[in-house]
């Protein structure tokens, strides 16, 4: 029972006879949308704006307008008598008979809360995670795989019909990397011995190489090239005569500041950049390596070629690495407790790709420019200024753009989705903007209905405000990041009287540490990038995921103090009772989980879970503070309380199951 949906619900009915709109037309939509929860409980639990906007629009005083709607609107079965209050405002304040319903049917419903399935299911595909494989996980790839995960879950949840696919890349340059590391760099034995081990190695050491040959041939010059510039700008500036003319002064004076700045920026660039050059260079072995193999960027690249060319070799070599990269892969998802549907990689699709261009060309809306076949601006309906979506190099190689439009083609063809969702970083908009634009134009069977949504999220950024990056200046792994948010939660563990055994001390660390990390970064809106910190995620107050675990255990450890499970509480039943404030505050808390969830679904936004649960812990702890549970007056109450504690408890963890965070028993 979401109480918000039906509320606005009723409040449409009654817009509808006032308006002479339908009630689900756009314009008594955005009135409805005015009933929200209430800024001030004192005032009631609900509020409705809309009398005023209305009150506008009809050119009526507003106080009659919210008058009539009142006398319009029929929530007496779940609201007391409605009030109005100052130029307009309508104050809603639920029945105590219908929350003790709700909440009596929400106690009894062991699996969803009272929380019913959705009329209207869809079919929603979720594309997440969807790393480069064939190079070992970082940081970045945490937002995608985790923001995925809860909202599959909680589409789910709501009676959706959900779709998870991987979509790997599984066919991009890394493998060229892996392939030439492996004719030139491969130890047999460690390879044998370790395989996942040694492609990462190879694939590393390729990087590296690369990177310290581009950062000095190509890098390194340009650089000197813009400071030369900078500094002829700042010795203009300086040289420059004073006007006598104060204002104009204070301008140049600052002009001058700024490029002084960006001089000094540009020199600590190059600063860092000769020290890395240095740092590679001091090793002799790697100095030696890369003296050997000059450009190995590029002769990446061809090895890369080759095998979308079908060369056997090749071919045979991916065949023998895919498998162990995606064991590497499944180790992470299994810690992080995800699983997928399918995982429909690039190479999957690469079969389809020269039919897709082929397509679109024949429709007209691919053409050739410049040797490349791509799709202009004005044919994707996007402006003059937008790149052109290239979907064949001049080389006759096939991109990302390709793959990605023969996937939408399968997708629908093959599960008819009524929405493909792509949790992927906000810096591929554009991507998705030409991708989503070209296949609305393609004409292709239900793409005219489906709604293709990316999905996007902000940078993982470290205490610096950069993004986060290992001292070295790579990408942090990911295996690594898990390892160190358990083992600082270990601490959190060890330090829990309640913990009996060192299994359970590493169990509970593990979930602890493990959760932290996904929950801090779904408590993020995922627009915004976010600062990952390892001691705000793990504080145990405030809104994170020990806090969450911690309000969990400490309402399960009522029924251990108590004695009795909490299926023997739930099987006596008993009236739930509402007496003090707390009480009915946390009631409706509870009702509110739906409303929450709901969110979650509308917006794709997770934050609005971790948003909920905290306010529910928060409920929970002032509940805490002023009902005494086992010590109360009567039985009955203590009964009454025992069932909300219960509630609040499979409230709790059903919200974290969702957003995938384990709960723990003690802590
Ligand atoms: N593999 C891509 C990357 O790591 C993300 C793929 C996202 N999904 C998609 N259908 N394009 O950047």
């Amino acid at each position: 029972m979401n109480p918000l949906a039906t509320l606005r619900s009723r409040f449409a009915t009654a817009l509808a006879t006032l308006t002479d709109e339908l009630a689900d037309s756009p314009a008594v939509l955005k009135l409805v949308e005015m009933v929200l929860p209430a800024k001030d409980a004192k005032l009631g639990d609900y509020q409705a704006n809309c009398a005023m906007p209305l009150g506008k629009q009809l050119g009526k005083p507003p106080r009659d307008v919210a008058a009539d709607l009142v006398a319009a609107l029929d929530v007496a079965d779940l609201c007391e008598t409605p009030e109005i209050a100052g130029p307009g405002f309508i104050n809603l304040r639920l029945r105590e008979d219908w929350l003790v319903e709700q909440l009596t049917a929400a106690s009894a419903d062991v699996d969803r809360l009272g929380i019913a399935a959705t009329e209207t299911p869809r079919t929603v595909v979720v594309d997440f995670s969807s790393p480069n494989v064939a190079k070992p996980m970082h940081v970045g790839h945490i937002r995608s795989t985790v923001i995925g995960a809860a909202l599959y879950r909680v589409l789910g949840f709501l009676g959706h019909e959900v779709i998870s696919d991987n979509h790997i890349g599984d066919w991009g340059t890394q493998f060229g990397m892996i392939i030439y590391g492996y004719k030139h760099f491969v130890d047999e034995a460690a390879l044998a011995a370790a395989p996942v081990a040694e492609l990462s190695r190879l694939y590393k050491l390729v990087n590296q190489i690369g990177d310290y040959q581009s950062a000095k041939s190509e890098k390194l010059p340009a650089l000197a090239e813009k400071i030369e510039l900078a500094r002829e700008r700042v010795e203009d500036l300086k040289s420059a005569e004073p006007s006598g003319d104060a204002k104009q002064d204070k301008k140049a004076a600052k002009e001058l500041r700024k490029a002084e700045a960006a001089l000094s920026e540009l020199e600590k660039e190059q600063a860092d950049a000769k020290a890395k050059i240095a740092d590679f260079e001091s090793d002799a072995t790697l100095a030696a390596l890369a003296t050997d193999h000059p450009a190995i960027g590029a002769r990446a690249l061809q090895e890369t070629a080759k095998l979308h060319e079908g060369d056997a070799e090749n071919r045979a070599l991916w065949d023998r690495f895919l498998p162990k990269c995606l064991e590497e892969i499944e180790a992470t998802y299994q810690r992080l407790g995800v699983e997928f549907d399918h995982t429909l990689g690039e190479s999957f699709y690469q079969p389809m790709l020269a039919g897709v261009v082929d397509d679109l060309a024949a429709k007209g809306l691919a053409t050739e420019s410049e040797g490349a076949i791509c799709v202009m601006p004005e044919t994707m309906g996007l402006a003059d200024n937008t790149a052109p979506f290239i979907v064949r190099k001049k080389d006759g190689a096939f991109l990302y753009a390709t793959t990605d439009l023969a996937t939408i083609q399968y997708r629908l063809g093959e599960w008819q989705p009524d929405a493909i969702l792509y949790v992927v970083d906000h810096r591929q908009s554009l991507h998705f903007e030409q991708l989503f634009a070209t296949a609305k134009q393609w004409g292709i069977d239900s793409i005219d209905t489906v709604e293709l949504t990316h999905i996007a999220f902000g940078t993982v950024l470290g205490e610096d405000g950069k993004p986060y990056k290992t001292r070295s200046g790579s990408a942090v792994g990911l295996t690594g990041l898990l390892d160190e948010a358990v083992d600082r939660a270990r601490s959190i563990a060890d330090a829990s009287p309640m913990l009996e055994t060192d299994a359970e001390r590493q169990q509970v660390a593990e979930r602890i540490g493990i959760g932290a990390i996904k929950y801090a970064d779904l408590a993020h809106n995922r627009t915004s990038d976010y600062v990952f910190s390892y001691e705000k995620m793990l504080a145990m107050n405030g809104n994170a995921a020990a806090y969450m675990q911690f309000s969990y255990a400490r309402v399960r450890g009522i029924f251990a103090k108590a004695g009795v499970t909490p299926e023997a509480i739930r099987e006596s039943g008993g009236p739930i009772v509402l007496n003090s404030p707390a009480e009915r505050a946390l009631g409706i808390t509870l009702l509110q989980f739906a409303e929450a969830l709901d969110r979650v679904a509308a917006e794709y936004k997770p934050n609005h879970l971790t948003a909920y649960l905290f306010d529910l812990a928060s409920r929970y702890s002032e509940f805490f503070e002023h009902c005494p549970v086992l010590k109360a007056q009567t039985d009955e109450l203590k009964q009454s309380r025992l069932l909300l504690c219960d509630l609040v408890a499979r409230t709790i963890a059903k919200g974290l199951e969702l957003l995938g965070i384990q709960t723990v028993e003690r802590m």
